[in-house]
């Protein structure tokens, strides 16, 4: 049912903590399985995600698409990481069964909101 990819990342998965003054954080949760993601990020100031970590509290595919999309955009800009949809995340892990692509929506819905959290307090710390 699910790759070699995705029982490597729900078994090892990468990246799990918090960051100490995280730039951005993000979380999401599925209203229908009523599972939540939690991520935050470091940028730098060349836009970078120099760092990224993540808490899952969900089913094998929510946690393997959290910890693929960590390694997918740590040490990206945030604009490569704006770029980063389900359909990518799933891709890289060699697939989702088609009942599971809902599950990878967590992991590119929570990195957009960490993004967006850092981009408004940037803005908020400009004005
Ligand atoms: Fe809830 Fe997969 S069943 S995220």
């Amino acid at each position: 049912m699910y790759s070699q990819k995705v029982m490597d990342h729900f078994m090892n998965p990468r990246n799990v903590g918090k960051i100490d003054l995280a730039s951005g954080v993000g979380e999401v949760g599925n209203p229908v399985c009523g599972d939540i993601m939690h991520i935050e990020i470091k940028v730098n100031d060349d836009d970078i995600i120099e760092d990224i970590k993540f808490n899952t509290f969900g089913c094998a595919a929510a946690i393997a698409t959290s910890s693929m999309v960590t390694e997918m955009v740590k040490g990206k800009t945030l604009a490569e990481a704006e770029r980063i949809t389900n359909r990518t995340v799933a891709e890289a892990l060699d697939g989702l069964p088609e009942v599971k692509m809902h599950c990878s929506n967590l992991a590119a819905d929570a990195l957009h909101e960490a993004i967006k959290d850092y981009m408004d307090k940037r803005q908020a710390a400009s004005v």
